[in-house]
């Protein structure tokens, strides 16, 4: 019998669709996993602006498949509470009036108990959706449906950080039992010398070139020309962090831009964030309770401009976002094989925090690229050539941002496995801190 040859952006288009369904109650119950040490007070608070309560993330990402695809694409389908698009639209000013942000907090209704029966009747409906007709014979509601998936990925990712923040910040340090500790994970040797991994200055292809799912931010291939540069073959240390600090690194105002001079004075900071000193000791909250700060363990919950001073500090700069992809690539990263990376360190690890290296990187190869930290760049959040933001609501998913915003490179701990990818540009302003984000440095040659 004569059958059509499939190419393989074909094959692996095919099994992305097939897999839909599993993907989606997968994804949708790892969301619930991740919620499930809370206690009813937990899922409500909304300590500053940035951080949302545990809550209105799982409303949230619920709306998102019922606002965009069981609306639009189920026939006949009956929306759980009209209401809830008013409370639960997050920054989508295509659809309709919303909440303010800062006030996300305030409700104490509808209850946690409501909004998990909204996820099930979503989910029950979705379902339906998948298996009918409507989802075989529609060739743009597979993409939404990728979309919304990694859409709640993101959000698990914020799941993490904001209940970190929420227990984090409460002075009982509340223990939340799903995170491994990271005691139990080997403490590491120290590695006393920074070597380097060396790029020779040349063009180089930067973006997303493959065949599955990725964000409009990335799209569009493009060359870049690069000078020779050398980049850190791993993340810098706890242990490196705390010398920068003994040495006044938070005193001296010639180490800082303008801006992060003005931010540490305002906060009083002094170290980053979620580290407090008892007794000429430093410790240091994670989601496993308060514990001595680990020095080999990469250091985390620094910002932009704590980053970028402890890279003047060294005597060092943070890479560009271009350097930083060229040399992940260089290093051997491939995103058809990702857990097999070195030191990669995900949300599937378990541990919720960055973890200590184990062996020296191979001569060649740069280390935690992928995994760990998020990796501030020294570039700015802008639209790559060839960029076109859509019409419509799925245009505001990204491309609005492109401004004030620094690029982030490479996932966290907090990062689900399946959502990460090498030429991903994650973005926040240079004062966040409460992201896993931290450090790699670089030089010219
Ligand atoms: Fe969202």
């Amino acid at each position: 019998m004569y059958k059509e040859a499939v190419t393989p952006a074909e094959e692996t288009q095919l099994q992305d669709i097939q897999s839909l369904p599993q993907r989606f109650l997968q994804t949708r119950a790892q969301t619930a996993r991740i919620c499930a040490p809370l206690r009813t007070e937990d899922y409500v608070v909304q300590p500053v602006v940035d951080v949302s309560p545990p809550k209105w993330h799982l409303a949230h990402t619920t709306w998102f498949f019922e606002q965009f695809i069981l609306k639009k694409f189920k026939p006949g389908y009956q929306v759980f509470d009209e209401a809830f698009n008013y409370v639960f639209n997050s920054y989508y000013e295509s659809m309709g009036e919303k909440m303010l942000r800062n006030h996300r907090g305030n409700m104490t209704r509808p209850t946690t108990e409501e909004i998990y029966r909204y996820r099930d009747y979503v989910d029950e409906q979705m379902m339906t959706l998948l298996q009918g007709a409507a989802f075989r014979e529609n060739p743009s509601l597979a993409p939404l449906i990728e979309l919304g998936i990694h859409h709640e990925q993101q959000h698990q990712e914020l799941l993490f950080t904001d209940i970190k923040f929420i227990l984090g910040n409460n002075p009982l340090f509340p223990v939340y039992t799903q995170a491994k500790p990271v005691e139990d994970h080997p403490a590491g040797d120290p590695f006393s010398k920074q070597h380097y991994l060396e790029v020779p200055e040349g063009k180089y292809s930067i973006g997303y070139a493959g065949d599955g799912f990725h964000f409009d931010n990335e799209k569009g291939v493009h060359e870049v020309f690069l000078h020779r540069f050398r980049i850190l073959n791993r993340l810098i240390t706890n242990g490196e962090y705390l010398a920068f600090m003994e040495d006044g690194g938070y005193e001296h105002y010639d180490l800082w831009l303008s801006d992060g001079w003005e931010f540490i004075q305002q906060g009083k900071l002094k170290a980053p964030a979620y580290w407090h000193r008892k007794e000429d000791q430093w410790y240091q909250f994670t989601l496993h309770g308060l514990v001595p700060v680990e020095l080999n363990a990469p250091v985390t919950h620094v910002s932009y401009y704590e980053a970028e001073a402890f890279a003047r500090w060294s005597g060092k700069r943070l890479p560009t976002e271009f350097e930083w992809e060229t040399a992940c690539k260089i290093s051997g990263y491939d995103d058809r094989h990702k857990d097999t990376f070195e030191g990669a360190n995900f949300m599937e690890s378990q541990y919720a925090a960055p973890v200590a290296l184990q062996t020296e990187p191979l001569p060649g190869k740069a280390a935690q690229m992928m995994g760990d930290v998020w990796e501030w760049t020294q570039s700015a959040y802008l639209p790559y050539p060839y960029y076109q933001r859509v019409k419509g609501a799925l245009g505001e998913y990204n491309g609005k941002f492109m401004i004030n915003q620094m690029v982030l490179r490479g996932g966290s701990c907090a990062t689900p496995l399946s959502h990460i990818r090498l030429t991903y540009r994650n973005f926040f302003q240079p004062d966040k801190r409460w992201q896993f984000t931290g450090i790699r440095l670089a030089e010219y040659i």
